[in-house]
């Protein structure tokens, strides 16, 4: 059961979980980049109500085709307790979505607010079967071992496929 996970990061803590996430799952990597090319500052200034009001990114690459998948995780960093920007637009860009079991999750300093819940309603509007979201602290990246909750959610429809 290939497994696609799909992450934006500015900062790295989100790559971190992300590649954490596949050395653990066997997943494949895909980085989405937002074209806004943010500064500190402008994360802050330009960034954050963008994602505060739901915007999309321009973002590379433009068209994520995961039908080669069984299994889509989406990872975000929270912005003012919502995902980016470049996440909105990842999910927006999604090919072959439809029907295939998915998961969130996200980084933020604590408070993650409602992007987890955010991510999983756009995925379910893109026909996603969303099982499941796991916010992770800036404090968990200091902890290696904190990316397994997730890796067990995600290797969850792996063994029940080999059950059924
Ligand atoms: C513009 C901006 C807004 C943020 N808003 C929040 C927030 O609402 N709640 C929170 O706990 N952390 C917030 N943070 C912290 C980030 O979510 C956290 O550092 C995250 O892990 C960054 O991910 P990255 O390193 O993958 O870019 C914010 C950071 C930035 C740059």
């Amino acid at each position: 059961m290939p497994v696609c996970i799909i992450y934006h990061s500015e900062t790295g803590n989100t790559r971190t979980v992300a590649e954490r996430l596949a050395a653990a799952t066997g997943g494949d990597l895909v980085e989405v980049q937002d074209l806004a090319g943010y500064s500190k500052i402008g994360m802050y200034l330009k960034g954050a109500p963008r994602a505060v009001r739901g915007k999309k990114a321009d973002i590379k690459p433009s068209v994520i085709d995961v039908s080669a998948y069984d299994i889509v995780v989406i990872g975000s960093p929270v912005w003012a307790g919502n995902p980016t920007p470049a996440v909105n637009a990842a999910v927006a860009a999604l090919r072959g979505i439809e029907g295939k079991t998915a998961f969130v999750f996200c980084t933020s300093r604590g408070a993650p607010g409602k992007a987890l819940e955010t991510m999983q309603a756009l995925l379910v509007d893109r026909g996603a079967d969303v099982r499941g979201g796991v916010p992770f602290t800036e404090r968990d990246m200091r902890n290696a071992g904190a990316v397994e909750a997730l890796a067990d959610l995600v290797r969850l429809p792996v063994k029940e496929k080999i059950v059924q």
